[in-house]
């Protein structure tokens, strides 16, 4: 992980900018219906590493993107995410009971508020797209709405954590893993920087296509450290349940390749990744440091 005190400051900057949009852009709590309300700010507010939106932030820059524009979209895709975080956690799904070190929100509130809370927060976060101009011209704008429904919808996560559902119990061939982790977790990360880029300059083929590259490996080497991290981290560093993926007999990259193979296949993924970004020089410094944060990152 590139650990240097100025990742680290541009880090902190931008989680506390997504924090106050987050904030600003969730009902208040004294808003009625108040517990629906309160259960979306629970689920979302003060925690999570806000790595989808910092990767739209990291894009952004590469595509001298104004800051407030890239809020916005950060903000709309980490909404999806934590939506996709209270539905994976219910007992249908992953039953977990543990997410962002606190209480899941069907166990701080209820299984319906928190079915209700997915709802609302996959809503605003439409909404957003569609109420601030993020994008120079009305047509990238309509762009973005599709791309952050395609990478949320049937095609996108939901159809990967249908697949992860059919798949538990069972064990997949890598290529058959491989799907799912891109589509459960991929498509997400691939939007966040896509809709970074958008809210910029327009990029051409050229420089789309090392971009589209970059934000399709990090985001399956996102899903096979997040299942090397399940084997070996504690539940306490990672503020979710650790080990369940084995206790659920989920297939994962550490069961097709065990935790040693996983991990450097995530490392592959890395320098993949990485490739094609060197023509941007310096404006691309952020999203190699994110592509470093999660590859080597331990929580
Ligand atoms: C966890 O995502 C679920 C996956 C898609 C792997 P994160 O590791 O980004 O969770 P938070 O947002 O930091 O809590
Ligand atoms: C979750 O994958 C992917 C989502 C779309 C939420 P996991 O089930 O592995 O995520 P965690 O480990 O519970 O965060
Ligand atoms: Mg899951
Ligand atoms: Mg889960
Ligand atoms: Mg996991």
């Amino acid at each position: 992980m590139s650990n240097s005190a100025d990742f680290q400051s541009w880090v902190h900057a931008r989680q506390s900018r997504i924090e106050s949009t987050l904030q600003n852009v969730l009902p208040a709590s004294e808003i009625a219906p108040q517990r629906l309300h309160q259960a979306m700010r629970y689920a979302v507010l003060g925690g999570g590493k806000r790595v989808r939106p910092l990767l739209a932030f990291g894009a952004g820059e590469l595509a001298q993107a104004d800051p407030g524009r890239v809020a916005i979209a950060g903000a709309a895709v980490e909404l999806i995410h934590a939506y996709s975080l209270v539905h994976d956690d219910l007992p249908c799904m992953d039953d977990d009971v543990l997410r962002r070190g606190k209480p899941a929100c069907h166990i701080q509130y209820d299984e319906a508020t928190a079915l209700l809370v997915g709802d609302a927060l996959q809503s605003i976060a439409f909404q957003l797209i569609a109420d601030y101009r993020l994008a120079n011209d009305s047509a990238t704008q309509l762009d973005m709405v599709k791309l952050l429904a395609a990478a949320a919808g049937s095609r996108g996560m939901a159809g990967g954590q249908a697949i992860d559902l059919e798949a538990t119990g069972k064990s997949l061939s890598v290529p058959e893993l491989e799907f799912m982790h891109i589509h459960k977790t991929g498509a997400l990360i691939r939007a966040a920087v896509l809709l970074g880029v958008r809210c910029g300059a327009s990029l051409n083929e050229r420089e789309l296509a090392p971009l589209d590259n970059f934000a399709k490996c990090i985001g399956l080497a996102f899903q096979v450290v997040d299942d090397v991290l399940d084997a070996e981290a504690s539940t306490a560093t990672l503020g979710k349940t650790a080990g369940k993926d084995a206790q659920q007999n989920k297939p994962t990259y550490v069961s097709a390749l065990g935790a040693a193979g996983a991990r450097s296949f995530a490392e592959e993924l890395r320098q993949k990744a990485l490739q094609g970004l060197d023509g941007f020089g310096d404006r691309a410094l952020r999203l190699r440091e994110l592509a470093d944060f999660i590859v080597l990152r331990k929580f």
